[in-house]
């Protein structure tokens, strides 16, 4: 079996976390078992370009009990348990090309590898996977019957793609079911940001004023969850729907330029680029806080921060830079502009991702089983799967629900009854 891991003795470590997530993952649980002894995937190849961490683990587990033969590597270069990857080769069996740090070079090599495993099915979070059959390797387009895509950004990446003709494969929005983005956007993002900014930096959020920029689902989630340890929450938008919403939901709204004078903390949670760039790092307050939890390194303008600078000092603690600017105002980037809670936290919850991947469990085996049907086309995942991973999430949660009543069922159905 060939892999490329850091440390194989970890794997110990690693065992005991994916087991503990395991605890938290009875939905994913329950589909594994029942994958164990259907197979709905035996004999595919499926290559999953994921965070490579203890849920994660899991959702691999689950695909493989199901008959598939799984190849994993990393959807981001900090985001690698290390521990994780030497226990999924080790004593899952797993092959896995992921190490925590690795440069561009070997992160694409790893992504590389896991398409020489000539994957039938492709998991992705953010469709840097896909991007590469749609480029260095389109010669392997042709085997892939589905691609599944995790999140916000390579959905937009990839309906962009779609836009313009040159989508290869069908693809399925994963994100976009209410299973996933409700919960995992929502109350996943909003715990593990703020996780990942106190490990980082042990300060306290009450009394801080920290800014949330982008009132999307994570973005709700995070300014909720700041909101929530007392912190004065400030949101920017630059949609006037979501911005309302946020003001309604009694965040104070500005643009960046004002709330760059004002904030502490500022947390970039948008899918798009330079959301705080040089005229906001020079309005900053000495000792502001600077983090991002969207996909990709490039909320941040890094490289305008890094030109400002007089000096960097860099891991003044861990994930913790600190750039002095030539003003000699200080400004502290955390996890370097990467995904603050998979970098300097551990991802969202085990109970979370426990949705998600079980939508993408099941989504995988729908697909498989109606394969000729699929359009090339970006897929919504259909509202029965959504209602399924819920129902079980439910019973796992002791939670009973009403039903409608044969009255009720016939009211909705009917217009007759008014005023
Ligand atoms: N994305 C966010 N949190 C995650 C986690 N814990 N595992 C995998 N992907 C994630």
């Amino acid at each position: 079996m060939k892999y490329d891991i850091a440390d194989l003795s970890l794997a110990p470590e690693g065992k005991k976390r994916i087991l503990w997530a395991d605890n938290d993952m009875p939905v994913l649980a329950s589909i594994r078992r029942r994958f164990a002894k259907s197979k709905p995937l035996k004999g595919k190849n499926v290559s999953a370009c994921l965070h490579i961490t203890a849920e994660t683990a899991n959702l691999a587990r689950t695909l493989k009990a199901g008959g598939a033969n799984v190849v994993l590597c990393a959807s981001n270069p900090l985001s690698t348990q290390n521990d994780v990857a030497a226990s999924l080769v080790k004593d899952f069996k797993i092959p896995v090309f992921a190490i925590c740090r690795e440069n561009r070079s070997t992160y694409y090599k790893h992504i590389n590898a896991a398409i020489d495993n000539e994957p039938v099915v492709t998991f992705d979070d953010g469709a840097d996977l896909v991007n590469e059959l749609h480029t260095r390797r389109t010669k392997d387009a042709h085997r892939i019957v589905v691609s599944m895509e995790e999140t916000t950004t390579g959905v937009i990446r990839l309906r962009a793609l779609a836009n313009v003709g040159k989508l290869k494969f069908p693809v399925i929005a994963v994100n976009d079911a209410a299973s996933k983005h409700l919960f995992d956007n929502r109350y996943g993002t909003g715990q593990s940001t703020v996780d990942g900014i106190i490990r980082a930096t042990d300060f306290l959020m009450a009394g801080t004023k920290v800014v949330a920029a982008g009132y999307g689902w994570c973005g709700r989630g995070f300014a909720m969850r700041a909101r929530g340890m007392g912190a004065i929450v400030i949101v920017t938008e630059v949609d006037a729907i979501k911005a309302i919403e946020a003001a309604m939901d009694g965040f104070e709204v500005m643009p960046m330029a004002q709330a760059a004078k004002v904030g502490g903390l500022f947390v970039t949670l948008t899918g798009n680029k330079n959301v705080i760039r040089t005229e906001h790092f020079r309005a900053m307050k000495d000792r502001a806080v600077v983090a991002n939890s969207g996909h990709f390194n490039v909320e941040i303008d890094i490289p305008a921060l890094k030109k400002m600078s007089k000096k960097i000092n860099r891991n003044v603690r861990n994930y913790v830079d600190e750039y002095i600017l030539k003003n000699n105002k200080r400004i502290y980037l955390l996890a370097e502009g990467r995904l603050v809670n998979l970098a300097a936290a551990e991802g969202h919850p085990a109970s979370v991702m426990d949705m998600s991947f079980a939508t993408q469990a099941l989504e995988a085996e729908y697909v498989i089983k109606r394969q000729s049907n699929l359009a090339v086309a970006v897929h919504d995942v259909p509202i029965e799967i959504e209602q399924q991973v819920c129902q079980l999430k439910l019973k796992s949660m002791s939670i009973g629900i009403d039903k409608l009543t044969p009255e009720q069922v016939e009211y909705l159905a009917s217009s007759g009854e008014g005023t």
